[in-house]
């Protein structure tokens, strides 16, 4: 079983490396289940998670602070404008919208900014010498 995962997962990363279209970028940092689902839509030719290519890396995205169902409605109707250094990115309607909650849902899990609220209790006191 473990070794069926492997080889699936191999097989997926041999088909997102060639869609891709820069091929240093690696997506090594990218979940198998996501790497399917970009793999399936194409996404994957423009996006990585932490890296600009054709379109923002999407820890850039999870920056604005969307809800996953502003995300899921960017997929189907992009407003190229959020983007002016950018080309448009074409409506991707094709995207059934479990998978695009999916998508969303992980793009907005990328954002490594300070959330609110969550202050930890464990302070750490620094001694000033
Ligand atoms: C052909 C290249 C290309 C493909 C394929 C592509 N994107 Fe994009 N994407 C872009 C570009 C360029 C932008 C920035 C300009 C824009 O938003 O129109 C962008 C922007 C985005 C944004 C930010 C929207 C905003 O307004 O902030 C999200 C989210 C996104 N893409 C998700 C996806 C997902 C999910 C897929 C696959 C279903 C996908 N993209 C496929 C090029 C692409």
């Amino acid at each position: 079983m473990k070794k069926l995962a492997v080889t699936l997962f191999a097989a997926l990363t041999l088909a997102g490396v060639s869609f891709n279209a820069n091929a240093q970028a690696s997506t090594a940092d990218i979940p198998a289940d996501m790497n399917a689902l970009m793999s399936k839509y194409t996404c994957i030719a423009c996006h990585r998670p932490n890296q600009r290519l054709v379109g923002p890396a999407y820890a850039d995205v999870a920056k604005k602070k969307y809800s996953n169902a502003e995300i899921v409605n960017l997929i189907y109707n992009p407003i190229p404008t959020h983007w002016p250094d950018y080309p448009p990115m074409a409506a991707m309607k094709q995207v059934p919208k479990d998978d695009a909650m999916k998508l969303a849902v992980w793009i907005n899990s990328l954002d490594d900014s300070p959330k609110k609220g969550t202050t930890k209790k464990k302070t750490t006191t620094r001694k000033r010498s």
